[in-house]
């Protein structure tokens, strides 16, 4: 990796309801939460696969936007 690296695609999750969180999953042969990070109503995180990360996974109603279009999670009422 140099200066000039951009690195991987940009996603965008925008949280549609409070408390919604995003969890980072470590790159590797053992497959860990590394990283949590919430999100309130409106807020977005602008994200990159990185070589620590290979995986997220996203609690709550949120739209996520990447090269392949956008997607919707839902939270299911319990
Ligand atoms: N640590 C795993 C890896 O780097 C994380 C992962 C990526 C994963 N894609 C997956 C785990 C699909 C289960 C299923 O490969």
């Amino acid at each position: 990796m140099n200066e000039a690296y951009l690195g991987e695609d940009y996603i965008v999750i925008k949280a549609l309801e409070n408390g919604v969180t995003i969890i980072g999953l470590t790159r590797g042969s053992d497959t860990k939460f590394h990283h949590t990070e919430k999100l309130d109503r409106g807020e977005i995180m602008v994200v990159q696969f990185t070589e620590h990360t290979s995986a997220m996974k996203i609690r709550g109603n949120a739209e996520i936007t990447h090269r392949y279009g956008s997607t919707m999670s839902e939270s299911v009422k319990r």
